[in-house]
Formats: structure tokens, sequence, C-alpha cells
């Protein structure tokens, strides 16, 4: 007799609880998609959505957006330790020609401290963007520090550290596609603490 395998639907391992199943992130995220439509039509619509956390919450939108969209990405690296923020530099900001009086949208996986997101869109406005709205899929508003608040956001999360649908710890797990938090023994292996 073989033996049994997991069944494709079961969490990864490493996972502790599922906060937001795959079913769950696309009703969040066709309800934000007819806000967004909403909000921009009529118009020419920038997305610039942040990297690398955004791609698969990015690819997933924009095919909902009945818009004329282009498409650009900026690169933010945040030299973190664990879980911890570090020093940010943002490469590939796209060039003045691109931005210039246009409407974008900024798009980023998750809105925690702000930083990420504050220090994008003072870029895109020094490049003349016209209008700059901002859309995250998670929004953690305990954790903010800079002045800023999502116009559109699928759904908030706590004071937790969350993995999958483009969100990553040490780099892995963004392929899953629902949002989980990770097992504290996951983040102790990996000498983090968990936040409280
Ligand atoms: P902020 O600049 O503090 O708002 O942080 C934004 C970036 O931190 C996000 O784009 C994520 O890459 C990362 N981040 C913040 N919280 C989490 C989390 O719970 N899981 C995974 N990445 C996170
Ligand atoms: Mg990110």
């Amino acid at each position: 007799m073989s033996t049994p395998s997991r069944p494709v639907t079961a969490p990864h391992v490493d996972v502790e609880r599922v906060l937001y199943s795959a079913e769950e992130i696309r009703t969040g995220i066709e309800r934000v998609a007819r806000e967004i439509t909403l909000a921009f039509e009529g118009h020419e619509l920038t997305v610039v959505g942040v990297l690398k956390g955004s791609c698969v919450f990015v690819a997933d939108l924009i095919r909902l957006l009945p818009l004329s969209i282009r498409l650009a990405f900026v690169w933010a690296e945040s030299y973190r330790e664990g879980t911890t923020p570090g020093e940010l530099e943002l490469l590939g900001v796209p060039p003045e020609s691109e931005i210039r009086q246009q409407h974008v949208l900024l798009v980023d996986d998750i809105l925690d401290s702000g930083r990420t997101l504050a220090a994008v869109r003072e870029v895109l406005e020094r490049r003349g963007a016209g209008v700059v709205r901002t859309c995250v899929f998670l929004d953690k508003p305990v954790r903010r520090t800079a002045a800023l608040e999502a116009d559109f956001r699928c759904f908030e999360v706590g004071d937790e550290f969350v993995v999958g649908y483009g969100l990553d710890f040490a780099g892995r797990y963004r392929n899953l596609p629902y949002v989980g938090s990770l097992r504290p023994a996951v983040l102790r292996a990996a000498g983090v603490e968990a936040p409280a």
C-alpha cells in the first residue's frame, strides 16, 4: 500500500495559521479592483509595483482593472535583519518621461512602518507624477511610523509576521497561495524573535 500523501491544499508545515485563504484573497482583490476602477475611470493609469513582494498581488490586481494601464516596478531593498527593517535603497525608479503628469497607483504587498511607500511616493512626486494613490494588499496599522495611510487596501493584519501571496521570510514562502503566520519555532530557528 502506498503512503498517503499530504493533500495539496494542506498549509505549509512552517505555517501556524492561515489568515486569508486563496478564496478570501480573491474576494478582497475583486472589491479593491472595483474601488480603483471607479476612482480612475476615464484616466490612463500607471501602476508602479514595489518588488519583490508586490509581484503576485500586482499580477492578479491589474487583470481585474478594465482601464488603460501601463506597468512599472521599483526595486526596494530593505537590508532587514530577520523581521526588523533596516536601511532602505530604491532601484529602477521609472524615469520622469514615464511618470510626469501621470495618474500613478503605487502598489505594495504590505504597509508596515510606511517607510517604503513614503519613500517611493516622494521620488514619484519629485519626478512630476500628477496624482499618486497607494494600494496595499495588507495593512499593519499598529506598526506605522510614517505619516501615510493606503488609499486602497485588501485586508488588515495585527502585529504578527505573515508570509505567502508574495510576502517572504528570509526570501521564502512567496509562492504560498494564501497568507499565513509562521510558527514561532521557525522564526526562532532563524535567530529571530517573534513579534509579541
Ligand atoms: P515598511 O517600509 O515598514 O512599510 O515595510 C514594508 C516592507 O516590509 C514590505 O514591502 C515587506 O517587504 C516587509 N514586511 C513588513 N511586514 C512584513 C510581514 O509581516 N511579512 C513579510 N514582509 C513584511
Ligand atoms: Mg516588500
